[in-house]
């Protein structure tokens, strides 16, 4: 049947497109933000993954050290402010802070340059990814949705995570802090620097807090539903967060299309300035519906790496907004 013709019919006996196209035919972002739906189910107005945040407000002051490794505006000195939001995983609103589930937290970082462009960092608490390509996180994504508590063992998921033993090794690097404040966050994905010579230098950022205080799982489960939450903002009354923004540097042979390796701990690591964080906005829930962070929002001097996540992240994240915001 002609493309023409499939639409008359579609019309006439009004099917849907998405009743016709089988699942697996969408396009892999589409698929990806069904399966979150699948999971965590359908929250209007929120987003498809990390639905519970408060938005903050700062600035980045570049180190000297910085620009020697990219020419990008981010890096010229000068105090950029910044737009940030912490959150927690999962697509569901109200999921309470101390849950396990809601590992990872997410920080994103939308940096507004002097030109008025936006560059962008969204960055979690694991150490490395549980997967390496778009279909390996749509079928975690499906074997958690198809593991309920009541599913005979070994359930979907642990059959998928003993096949794939990076996604029990992501999770156990991470675990709840007693503050956003106190996290270390990840970009995981490598990018690439471009200095002001045109050198090329792979990176993966790490926002360092002033220090890392992490909650045992009982002490977790026992706090309050949004104390990270609310703890931000009272934090902020006595004075501003800080966090070293660094970059690890990949040398020769380390993989940067693969997020779920590491690179080793004695990779150099160059401070590249500090972000500050003064103030929670007036209106966080309101702020967060209209806030798109794209980890693919780059600005020159920064690149895109060959690393597959990037670009899925990016097409995912557009159609979350566009979902949220109909
Ligand atoms: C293929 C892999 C991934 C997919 C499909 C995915 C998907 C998503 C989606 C759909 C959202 C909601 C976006 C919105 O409505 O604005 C989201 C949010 C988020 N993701 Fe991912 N994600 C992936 C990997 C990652 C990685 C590797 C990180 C961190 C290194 C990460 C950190 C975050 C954070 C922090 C948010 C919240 C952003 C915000 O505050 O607006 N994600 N993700």
């Amino acid at each position: 049947m002609g493309k023409h013709k499939l639409l008359v019919a579609v019309i006439s006996f009004g099917l849907t497109w998405a009743g016709i196209i089988k699942a697996e035919d969408q396009p892999i972002e589409q698929q990806l933000v069904d399966a979150m739906n699948k999971v965590f189910g359908v929250y209007p107005g929120f987003r498809a993954n990390h639905a519970k945040g408060i938005v903050a407000e700062g600035n980045f002051k570049a180190s000297p050290e910085a620009a020697g490794l990219s020419r990008a505006a981010l890096f010229n000195g000068s105090p950029i402010p910044v737009t940030v939001r912490f959150s927690d995983a999962t697509g569901i609103p109200n999921i309470p802070d101390g849950s396990a589930n809601a590992n990872p937290h997410g920080m994103a970082i939308k940096f507004h340059l002097p030109n008025g462009a936006d560059t962008d960092m969204v960055i979690n608490s694991l150490k490395f990814f549980p997967v390496a390509t778009g279909e390996d996180f749509r079928d975690l994504l499906l074997a958690l949705a198809e593991s309920p508590p009541n599913a005979p063992k070994p359930t979907k998921f642990e059959q998928f995570a003993a096949s794939h033993p990076s996604v029990p090794a992501a999770f156990a690097t991470v675990s709840t802090p007693d503050s956003f404040a106190d996290e270390e966050y990840y970009s995981i994905d490598a990018f690439v620097f471009v200095n002001a010579t045109g050198a090329r230098q792979a990176v993966r950022y790490q926002m360092i807090p002033e220090r890392v205080v992490h909650l045992a799982a009982a002490d977790a489960a026992k706090q309050p539903p949004n104390f990270l939450m609310d703890e931000l903002p009272e934090r902020l009354k006595h004075g501003p967060v800080t966090f070293h923004l660094r970059a690890q540097l990949a040398t020769a042979g380390d993989s940067t299309k693969d997020p779920t390796i590491a690179w080793p701990n004695d990779r150099k690591s160059v401070e590249l300035g500090v972000l500050t964080i003064d103030k929670v906005v007036a209106d966080s829930a309101e702020a967060e519906k209209k806030l798109l962070f794209l980890p693919g929002a780059l600005t020159e001097g920064i690149e895109k790496s060959d690393d597959p996540l990037i670009d899925i992240r990016d097409g995912a994240y557009a159609l979350s907004f566009s979902r949220r915001n109909p």
